[in-house]
């Protein structure tokens, strides 16, 4: 008994702005992230994203590449710009684009799992997330989505990530559209959250078959010193504004108090309107988990630098924590490291699946599934120009066995989708950190890794294989 049970939905996942490339073929217009890598100093070494890895023009090779390695489920995401016009109006080949995409899925035995927003805002929205306007504009995106996509989709999720959209894109700036106002990314959550709700609810309506959700990143966050009052606060601000901020009106129909509290000076009073918190917290089927690695927070003083691993200009960069702007995270050095810089530490996908079912999912009868977990390694190319990437073949087994785990105490975990298909655009730092199974070499020809053949063997003995 391997752990994973029947019908575990193995697969992996990817976005459109990282691959799909043809920015301004068949009527696309630009994204927010377009214009933002046109911003010098924007993205690191001056990549301009906008390439993708020529998706656009290579997806049957594409899905022929996951069918031959066992995909089963593959998790992608629609260019909002690729398929509405800044004037409202529809864009027909965009839409075309996906349907047969749809298509040469279910032709392979592929299971689409569709992300309406990965973060490629189209640049044409005034205020973007900050005006409550993009949530209706959201809305009528969902559903023309659904109407021309919806017969064959029958797995949905509204948004990638918001903590990124929000925080890294107005509150850092590392993100697009590169704003650094507290205030917006505060806008920018609830009306993140809104959009969620009221496409989910337009959803539903429409299509009381189809499973709906939202994937959030979720860190656990622990002080450096547990018997510190000050990290132990610093730790849950962080947790209130990182994880709770989300959890929490999703699943118990408000805010957290003390997030609200530590955020008062920058949440605007006419925010939340009557009926927000309960169009937010629509139920959902699924919950997507985005796990990479754990945080551990110390207290710092006014003025100190978080020392955060970030891709550009880290020095200028306010930190993405408003609630705590000053935190630090010291190194971990016993803890391996990826090339993000980011710590292995398999068990906090153990803890954090946990608390998930125990405080938020097991109450409201949701599913949940890992729909993104990998890591960039400086792959190695030896004889044959083959990558042989064990150091990722480890990491996703340890996750693994953290999911065998996870599934032993009791929680409901459905699918795993892996981080991702083949190296490509990794937003703010370029195509230098690769996080793909399959690898883009010369002329974007693409080569299964060794992790490629692995994570086939590991889908075909449904996880037996670790
Ligand atoms: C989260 C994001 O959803 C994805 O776009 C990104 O490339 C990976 N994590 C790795 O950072």
């Amino acid at each position: 008994m391997n752990g994973f049970g029947q019908g575990f939905r193995w697969g992996v996942a990817t976005s459109s702005f990282q691959i799909e490339g043809a920015p301004h073929e068949d009527g696309r217009e630009d994204s927010i992230w377009d214009v933002f890598c046109r911003q010098p100093g924007a993205i690191a070494n001056g990549d301009d994203g906008s390439a993708g890895i020529d998706h656009y023009h290579r997806w049957t090779e594409d899905l022929d590449l996951m069918a031959e390695l066992g995909i089963r489920n593959y998790r992608f995401s629609t260019s909002w710009s690729r398929v509405v016009h800044a004037d409202g109006s529809r864009n027909a080949p965009g839409l075309d684009f996906y349907s047969r995409l749809v298509d040469g899925l279910l032709e392979r035995n592929i299971e689409p799992w569709l992300t309406i927003y990965h973060w490629d805002l189209p640049a044409s929205l005034p205020g973007g997330w900050t005006n409550r306007d993009t949530v209706s504009r959201f809305t009528d995106y969902a559903m023309l989505l659904h109407e021309r996509l919806g017969d064959r989709v029958r797995t949905w999720t509204t948004l990638n990530e918001p903590w990124c959209s929000a925080f890294l894109g107005y509150a850092s700036g590392e993100h697009a559209p590169g704003h650094t106002d507290y205030r917006e990314a505060i806008r920018a959550v609830h009306h993140l959250l809104l959009a969620h709700g009221w496409a989910t609810r337009a959803l539903r309506e429409a299509d009381a078959g189809a499973k709906l959700g939202i994937t959030l990143n979720l860190s656990p966050t622990s002080p450096a010193e547990p018997t510190d009052p000050r990290d132990v606060d610093c730790a849950r601000r962080i947790d209130g504004t990182a994880n709770r901020i989300f959890l929490d009106p999703l699943f118990r129909g408000q805010y957290p108090l003390d997030v609200r509290e530590d955020l008062a000076q920058y949440w605007p009073d006419d925010l939340v309107r009557e009926g927000d918190q309960e169009a937010i917290a629509a139920p959902i089927d699924v919950l997507g988990v985005n796990y990479y690695t754990t945080e551990v927070v110390a207290h710092g003083h006014v003025g100190a630098k978080a020392a955060h691993d970030t891709a550009v200009d880290t020095e200028n960069r306010p930190s993405p924590h408003p609630s705590a702007p000053s935190a630090q995270f010291p190194p971990r050095p016993q803890l391996a490291k990826t090339a993000m810089g980011w710590s292995v530490d398999p068990q906090g996908l153990r803890h954090v699946l946990g608390r998930l079912h125990r405080e938020y999912t097991a109450a409201a009868g949701t599913e949940i599934v890992i729909t993104e977990n990998g890591a960039a390694y400086q792959d190695a190319c030896t004889g044959g120009g083959r990558v042989i990437d064990d150091d990722r073949i480890a990491y996703i087994n340890a996750h693994l066995d953290a999911c065998r785990q996870a599934i032993g105490d009791g929680v409901p975990l459905r699918g795993y989708l892996l981080w991702t298909l083949a190296d490509n655009f990794e937003w703010a730092y370029g195509y230098e950190k690769k996080f793909g199974i399959v690898s883009i070499g010369a002329k974007m020809a693409r080569v299964p890794k060794a992790s490629g053949q692995w994570y086939a063997s590991v889908i075909s003995s449904n996880g037996a294989v670790v």
